[in-house]
């Protein structure tokens, strides 16, 4: 890097729409019975929790992004498995860096040829023994049923950090934060019809777990939102739901549209996410590439991009220094996201609530 390279990035924003999050500390009155809940629970999909418990997350989130360095103990003494058997960048890092940042402990496992799965020992038997060493497993997995495999012998609580294309719940819950911290708003009790937000989904719903969970949360809040346009190609329409995945978030409230048009539906939206990558056996596919985002995208002036990241060609780098940009601001987000629900998981959270 030269020297104007470095002065360039000291000088950048850290995020744009890093929006202040006391936004949400004030707009949410604590109630620690939502939180205390939560303890030994396993997370596995993202329509398990109600709204109530939702934004009691995100306040305990908010409370520690307001505050970054006021809470460095709260896991002490407790032990992360962190067990990763896909690659992952933004998760499994920011799963430990959540962890670290609250004084806990970590073990990882990147690759399962390094444990007994590879001399064919079952996860049953591997979650037995995750018993006796850790207080709390995160599992990425390929295979759908892995979580509810371990489950059957866990004791300690596990969070499905993504399995195959079924679910990515912790991914979701960062997206919605993202999303209140942009317009807290929204957390509201009555949102009027002209505050309520038009979202485009850029995936398929039926094949991406960022998005299949994605759309479980905004069916819990279903009352922010005014419609759901679903992106996608043509070529995928006879796979774009699962059977009833449609159905079943139209009955919670949400009102689904579908479009082949990108262009055409960009100046409406207030939000716009966009993925491509779906996870099929052991490898990842590559959908919608004929839709992208650039600095030149019609998007509506003050809309916002949302990515779970990894992007490809789909997410221009021209977008990253204009106010678009909240996928940034999702990632960084998700680590005190991760802090809030870890904390409570654990049994830690009557160390952080009612603390200012
Ligand atoms: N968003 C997400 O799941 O990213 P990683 O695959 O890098 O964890």
């Amino acid at each position: 890097m030269n020297v104007s390279d470095a002065s360039f990035n000291r000088e950048r924003p850290d995020v744009y729409g890093d929006a202040h999050p006391k936004a949400l500390l004030r707009g949410i009155q604590e109630d620690g019975d939502y939180l205390l809940n939560l303890a030994n629970q396993h997370v596995v999909s993202s329509d398990q929790f109600c709204q109530d418990t939702l934004k009691q997350l995100f306040r305990l989130a908010a409370k520690y992004e307001s505050n970054p360095t006021r809470f460095s103990t709260p896991l002490q003494g407790k032990i992360l498995i962190s067990a990763f058997y896909e690659p992952s960048t933004r998760t499994r890092l920011s799963f430990e860096s959540a962890w670290h940042r609250l004084g806990g402990d970590i073990m990882s496992i990147t690759d399962r040829s390094t444990t007994g799965i590879a001399k064919g020992e079952c996860l049953e038997d591997v979650a037995e023994m995750f018993n006796n060493y850790g207080d709390c497993v995160v599992l990425r997995d390929n295979h759908a049923d892995s979580v509810e495999l371990m489950m059957d012998t866990l004791r300690i609580p596990i969070i499905n950090a993504g399995n195959g294309s079924d679910e990515h719940p912790t991914q979701a819950m960062a997206d919605l934060y993202a999303i209140f911290k942009w317009r807290p708003d929204l957390l509201e009790s009555d949102v009027p019809e002209d505050r309520k937000l038009t979202m485009g989904v850029v995936g398929i719903p039926g094949k991406m777990r960022t998005v299949r969970s994605l759309l479980k949360s905004l069916a819990v809040f279903a009352n922010c939102f005014k419609e759901i346009v679903i992106i996608h190609d043509e070529s995928v329409k006879d796979e774009l739901f699962s059977p009833g995945q449609r159905e079943k978030l139209e009955a919670s409230g949400l009102t689904i549209t579908l479009s082949h048009d990108l262009e055409r539906e960009l100046p409406r939206l207030d939000v716009t996410y966009i993925n491509a990558i779906a996870w099929e056996g052991d490898s990842f596919e590559t959908y919608g590439g004929r839709f992208s985002l650039s600095a030149s995208s019609p998007l509506k002036p003050e809309g916002i991009i949302l990515h779970p990241l990894a992007r490809g060609e789909e997410l221009a780098k021209d977008l990253d220094n204009t106010p678009h940009n909240w996928y940034f601001s999702q990632a960084r987000g998700a680590v005190f996201l991760r802090m809030a629900l870890l904390t409570c998981m654990v049994q830690r959270a009557e160390r952080v609530i009612d603390v200012v």
